[in-house]
Order: C-alpha cells, then structure tokens, then sequence
C-alpha cells in the first residue's frame, strides 16, 4: 500500500485521501484553478488572519487567476470561538454569499480548523480548500477532516468532520514562519514517526529538526493512511491521539495565561508524559522513552509546573473528548509502531509521568 503510495506520489506529487486530493506547489495552484472554472463557484473568499494576510496572500494571488473577497480574523487560539465564526457568518450574509461559493481557507491550524467549520456550517456548508501556511498544519491541522472551535478553554469542544475539496502544500510558506511555531509543527511529525515507527532513527539521529518536503509528504502519508482506514476515530485514528491526551490538557491551562503554549509545545510535554506511562504500563523500553524525551527536551524548552498545575492538568483530562463515561483513555506505546488505545490510567500514576517529565 505504502509502496503504491509512494508511487503515485513520485510521478504525479499527489497524496489521495478518501474523498480529495492533497497536493504540492504548482499543481496544488494550477489544479484551483482548473476546478474554479470547472466548479462555476459564484463568488471567492479567502480567510486569512492578519500574518497570513501579511506574508502568504501575495504568492497566493500570483498563483491563482481569479478575484476574491478577503475575509481578515485576529490571528490565535483565543479567537477559535463562535464569536469570530458568528462575526464570519454575519459577514458573508451581508455579502449574499450563497450555496455555490468557495472559502479557501489560507493559514494555520487555527484558520484551517475554524475555516473549515464555518463553511461546513455555513448554508448547511459550502465548499472549502485549506492552503496550510504552518508547518503543523500541513502535516496535521489541515488534513483529515476534523474542523472545529474552542468552547471556552475546551480545546475543539465543538465541531465536526468535513472534507475540503482539496489542500495545496507549498513548503515556501513556511520562510516566514517564526522558528518557535516551526518547532510546534516538528512535534507532530516526530509523533507521527513515534506512532509508525516510520523515520524515527532519522529524526534522532538529526542534530536539527527536519521539515524538508520529503519528511512534510512522509508525514502527512503516515497521517493519511490512517485516516483513510478509519476516518471517524472507531479505532486506530486514535493512535494519532498519542501525547495528546496529557497535551490537549496541558494546552487548555496554559490557554488563558500570559505565558500560552503552542499546541505542538504542549504536544511535546505530552508525548514525554505518555511514554513514560507506556514504559509503566505496556513494556515500552525505558531507553527509548529517554531518547524521545531527550530528543524533545532539546527543541522545545522545558515547562514549569507547579503542583497545583499538575492537579489541573488531571481535572482537564476528565473533559477530553476521547473519554468513554467520563473515565479518560490514553493511547500508549508498546513499542515504536506498536500503539494500544483506550487504556485507562489513574491518577497517581498521571502524577508520576509530570514527576519523570520534570526530572533533569
Ligand atoms: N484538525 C486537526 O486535525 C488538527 C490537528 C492538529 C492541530 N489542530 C489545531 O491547529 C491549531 C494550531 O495550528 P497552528 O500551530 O498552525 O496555529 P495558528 O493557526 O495559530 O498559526 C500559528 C501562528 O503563525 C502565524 N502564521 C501562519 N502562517 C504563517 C506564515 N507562513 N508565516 C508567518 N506566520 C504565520 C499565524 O498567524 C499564527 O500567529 C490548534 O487550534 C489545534 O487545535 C487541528
């Protein structure tokens, strides 16, 4: 399968999900356009926050060659909430957008999720298309589906699973891109290397990190293959959740704080967590725990926690979605490639992974 995929990649740069197709630079472009002609779309709309309107709107107009409305929001996780997507919606009404117009979604996660949600609900949804200009969500916001906001501090509480019509993955976006987001995307392919067991020794091995294209395609394939095989998180989508039970929670505290968390920061801190809960509880070997944190510790600087954070961060894990009657599910590692999911886990032993992450 890998090997067909790598194929049809090779010759045409083209990654197939189930229902679109993600693709690279000059044809993700010359392929808009071709559909925008094809498609008869009466009106275009491109979402943007006030950086991606800075620094990715102008490749975007060389390479496309129809007119379009800009739709500008505040850039941050703090306005992925209904309030930006009722501010959006009012918008296109006063425009009479109608059924058959097409939002491209241009940016981070935040827009690609966000983005998606509004056009999915917008007129009971419209067409969309992420062109994801972050390194995270290339190789993870912008691709399999999920759309969605924030409630209050509940990370993604509310949304739902749509398709774009396709996504556009051009590398050159990311020359702008500060070094610390560049940093928060690298979590997500590292864990997709953890998961698959796929590039991991080349990861390691690397003194930097590595986002050349070839990593960025490998990535999203390994993401895209799991998708495919199980698009609404039954059973082994939720392998992708690994790190993200602990992240998501971490992430939500330190939301409203001055000292906020990138979500691949907070990723980072869950992934070590979560080994170390793997090494306790399925046989994960205890040195390649310490090679993943290790290997983190060097690009993403170590958290603080106090102990009072650590008691909220467990009270956060009580909200996350992958629970089941309230009780959370981890997805732990037995091995590199080897994943165990719904695993439940109690609280001393959450405490002991922040006391591991902690430790020098
Ligand atoms: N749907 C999913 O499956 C999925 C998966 C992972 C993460 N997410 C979501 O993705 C979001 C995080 O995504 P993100 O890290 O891309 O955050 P983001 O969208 O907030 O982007 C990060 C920052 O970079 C700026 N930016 C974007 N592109 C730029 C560029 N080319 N040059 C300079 N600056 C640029 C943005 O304006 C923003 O300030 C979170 O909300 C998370 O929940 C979703």
């Amino acid at each position: 399968m890998l090997l067909i995929c790598n194929l049809i990649f090779n010759q045409l740069n083209i990654i197939s999900t189930d229902t679109y197709k993600i693709r690279f630079n000059d044809d993700g472009y010359t392929h808009l356009n071709e559909l925008v002609v094809k498609n008869n779309y009466t009106k275009f709309y491109v979402l943007v926050d006030e950086n991606t309107k800075k620094l990715c709107l102008k490749k975007f107009k060389q390479k496309t060659s129809f007119q379009f409305e800009i739709i500008e929001i505040s850039s941050g996780e703090v306005h992925k909430n209904l309030k930006t997507c009722i501010d959006v919606w009012n918008h296109l009404t006063s425009q009479n957008a109608d059924r058959k117009c097409l939002i491209i979604n241009l940016g981070g996660g935040v827009i690609t999720d966000m983005g998606g949600f509004i056009s999915s609900t917008y007129k009971r949804g419209v067409h969309f298309v992420n062109i994801p200009t972050t390194l995270l969500s290339m190789v993870d916001a912008s691709i399999g589906s999920k759309t969605g906001i924030n409630l209050s501090s509940i990370k993604n509480q509310i949304g739902l699973f749509s398709d774009p019509i396709t996504v556009i993955i051009d590398e050159e976006y990311l020359k702008t891109l500060p070094k610390r987001e560049i940093n928060s995307g690298y979590a997500e392919i590292f864990k997709h290397s953890i998961i698959s067991n796929s590039g991991f020794k080349k990861l390691i091995e690397n003194p930097n990190i590595v986002y050349d294209e070839d990593t960025i395609a490998n990535s999203i394939k390994i993401k895209n293959e799991i998708v495919i095989e199980d698009k609404f998180e039954n059973n082994v989508r939720k392998y992708l959740n690994f790190g993200h039970t602990i992240g998501h929670a971490v992430e939500s505290l330190f939301m409203n704080k001055k000292n906020k968390l990138l979500h691949g920061e907070a990723i980072a801190v869950g992934m070590i967590c979560e080994s170390y809960l793997s090494s306790r509880l399925k046989g994960f070997e205890m040195s390649t725990v310490n090679t993943i944190k290790k290997h983190l510790n060097k690009f993403f600087i170590k958290v603080n926690f106090s102990k009072n954070d650590i008691l909220k961060v467990c009270k956060l894990i009580k909200y996350d979605k992958k629970n089941h009657l309230n009780i959370p599910k981890f997805v732990l590692l037995k091995d590199l490639g080897l994943v165990d999911i719904n695993v439940d886990i109690h609280e001393n032993l959450i405490l002991e992974s922040f006391d591991y992450y902690l430790r020098i």
